[in-house]
């Protein structure tokens, strides 16, 4: 797969309206020392831009981006609408977001938009028209970054027009007030509907909400927002058809479904900021850099902000050990990103992010963080055999945002954190070196050897026939606790849970036992520990391989193994701790002879290997020797080596 640059990439964001022109010389002049090919300009810029309604002043973003240009550093041109001005939120203020409670939040932030307002629609693609006309030429122009961080404060919204646009969402989606009354299953506590404009955003209520009320408001907000973004994305398209087009991602963001806006970009950024005080950082931020890989298929992706050093926005903002920045911005390269971009260049002297680090910090270029991000430049520009390369991986985690939005009601039978759920899962496979993609309900699984779904509560029928399917053709699916008890209306599954999944695993669920938080001991040929859950497992055709040792359910079936067809379907009762998360994923990559490049865990290690390099990253603060298919490493704290891949 080709990248879309032509080397990688390596700067952040850059916003030069904070400071006067003289500092734009050296900053210039900075960025072409520490190997700055690229800066993300404009994203909150619009009142600048458009000081009055209609009125525009180009002047100065004209002059930054020829000092940029003559510097030979690329731009990604954002299109100012992340953050909307003071005249148009007075000229309109019923474009304010409005919490579940009813309070209007008000001006003076950012984000001060409801993703439904058609004023701030309507003036944000009439800025994006003006800006796509003047620099769609531009030789700096690189791609362009629309928005910024779609639903980062304001995700959901309770105003009015967001309610008629829910309404009219639910009339395309629904057809007839009767197919939604059979899908919300209204004849529960009175809730029927005689019509579309009885329904209301589901606001604050005297207790549970209708679920599917809730899942439906979930999608549409992810869906307004797009809309947002689809509205842009059209300009640009009609006025630069051949420029690329981006906006960041958040990650596993709880509130957009990027399976569904992935399709939408050219390629996919993410911003990403894991926290250096967390020794364990490290394995979500590789999974999310799994999840970028796996949106487009296996695309390159790009690494559009992380900090240098610490954040201001926790309570505690840690620093980032010497040597913590590089490697966590190798990961990201060894998990398909094509550069390594920055919140920001400059450190703000003033506004709420002046505690934020940047590439120039404020104690100025002397200073470490900039020395590290000058060294990270360097080695970079020098890197070989990666760029446009893919990650081949054969095994596959299911991760849904439907299953994340279920997860997240209440009134279910415990609380989950979905997202903890899948890392369950992620974390073995990390440990040993196999390299996994992220994969969702309509992905393609014929690439795949293992799949693994977790806590899967809702799917359509459809993916769990074709996950049946994929097993009779000869993968191996390793099925976690509560998955397949919903359809995607959430109603529930009857004849005991599972769905079409009892097809490929042999047994169905007949009730769930919750063992309020304890941890509870399996017994037989792969022991080990559940952790706060079992389930009453009927088996109807499979070989039980462990069962409760303890609890309401003990004696009862906990892990199953089925042969069916060519492939094998296993399925566990609870969730496993690491302990047993590990001996399961361990049996199933000998099954199966998945390579793993890394044999005996080490924690804060990782090895992924992409084109011609074997990345070998210790985020951990002591020293360690590690080794790597048969080769004996010895990696500093949070140092990397990078190997010829063999
Ligand atoms: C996100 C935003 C940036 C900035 C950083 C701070 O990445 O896109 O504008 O607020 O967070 O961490």
């Amino acid at each position: 797969m080709a990248s879309l640059f032509p080397a990688l990439r390596f700067g952040g964001d850059y916003n030069p309206e904070q400071w006067p022109r003289e500092v734009w010389d050296e900053d210039v002049a900075l960025m072409r020392g520490a190997g700055v090919t690229t800066a993300t300009v404009g994203v909150f810029s619009w009142a600048l831009l458009e000081p009055r309604d209609g009125e525009f002043d180009f002047e100065w973003l004209d002059d930054i981006l020829d000092r940029l240009h003559e510097g030979g550093i690329r731009v990604i041109l954002a299109t100012a609408t992340a953050s909307p001005p003071a005249w148009l939120v007075r000229a309109h203020p019923e474009m304010l977001p409005v919490d579940v409670d009813g309070i209007t939040l008000g001006f003076g932030s950012r984000q001060s938009y409801s993703p439904s307002s058609a004023a701030y629609r309507e003036h944000a693609v009439r800025l994006v028209e003006r800006i796509a006309e003047r620099y769609g030429a531009h030789p700096a122009l690189e791609a362009w970054h629309i928005n910024n961080e779609y639903g980062c404060h304001v995700a959901r919204s309770y105003d009015a027009e967001s309610a008629d646009a829910f309404r009219a969402w639910l009339e395309k989606r629904y057809g007839t007030i009767e197919e939604l009354n059979r899908a919300w299953g209204t004849a529960f506590w009175s809730q029927h509907y005689g019509r579309f404009d009885e329904i209301d955003v589901p606001r604050t209520m005297p207790t549970f909400g209708n679920p599917t009320q809730l899942l439906d408001f979930e999608r549409f907000s992810s869906d307004a927002l797009l809309g947002l973004y689809l509205a842009e994305l059209e300009v640009l398209r009609r006025v630069t058809p051949d420029v690329p087009i981006t906006t960041n991602f958040m990650g596993f963001f709880a509130e957009v479904d990027y399976w569904k806006w992935a399709q939408h970009v050219d390629f996919v950024t993410d911003d990403s900021y894991p926290d250096p005080a967390d020794p364990d950082s490290y394995v979500l931020a590789a999974a999310t850099r799994d999840l970028m890989r796996s949106l487009r298929g296996g695309q390159p992706w790009l690494l559009m902000e992380q900090a240098p050093s610490a954040v201001n926005w926790r309570a505690d903002n840690s620093a980032k050990a010497p040597g913590a920045h590089r490697a966590h911005s190798l990961q990201a390269i060894g998990r398909g990103s094509d550069g390594v971009l920055h919140f920001q260049w400059r450190q703000s002297q003033a506004g709420a992010e002046k505690f934020h680090s940047a590439m120039v910090p404020h104690a100025g270029p002397d200073s470490r963080v900039h020395r590290e991000i000058q060294a990270l430049g360097a080695e970079l520009a020098g890197m070989q055999g990666v760029i446009g390369e893919e990650v081949s991986a054969s095994v596959g985690i299911v991760f849904s945002w439907d299953s994340l939005w279920a997860n997240r009601q209440h009134a279910t039978p415990s609380s989950i954190d979905y997202l903890e759920h899948v890392l369950d899962w992620y974390r073995p496979f990390l440990d040993r070196g196999v390299a996994t993609d992220f994969v969702g309900v309509d992905s393609d699984l014929s690439t795949y050897r293992i799949l693994v779904v977790a806590s899967l509560v809702s799917a359509p029928d459809e993916f769990l026939d074709r996950l049946e399917a994929w097993v009779a053709a000869g993968g191996t699916l390793v099925v976690g606790h509560q998955s397949g008890i919903l359809d995607q209306d959430l109603h529930a599954r009857l004849g005991g849970y599972l769905g079409a999944l009892r097809g490929a695993l042999g047994v169905r669920v007949e009730e769930f036992a919750p063992a309020g938080g304890r941890n509870v001991p399996l017994t037989g040929e792969l022991d080990g520990h559940g952790q706060g859950w079992q389930e009453f497992v009927l088996v109807d055709s499979a070989e039980v391989v462990a069962r409760f040792g303890d609890g309401l359910a003990t004696g009862h079936p906990a892990l199953t193994r089925r042969d069916h067809g060519d492939g094998v379907g296993w399925y566990l009762a609870t969730r496993p701790d690491a302990e047993l998360a590990a001996r399961l994923v361990s049996r199933v990559l000998e099954e199966t002879g998945v390579e793993a490049l890394i044999e005996t865990p080490t924690p804060g290690v990782e090895a992924v290997e992409r084109g011609a390099i074997r990345f070998v990253i210790n985020h951990g603060d002591i020293p360690r020797t590690v080794l790597v298919a048969g080769e004996e490493l010895t990696l500093d704290a949070h140092g990397a080596s990078l190997r010829p891949r063999r």
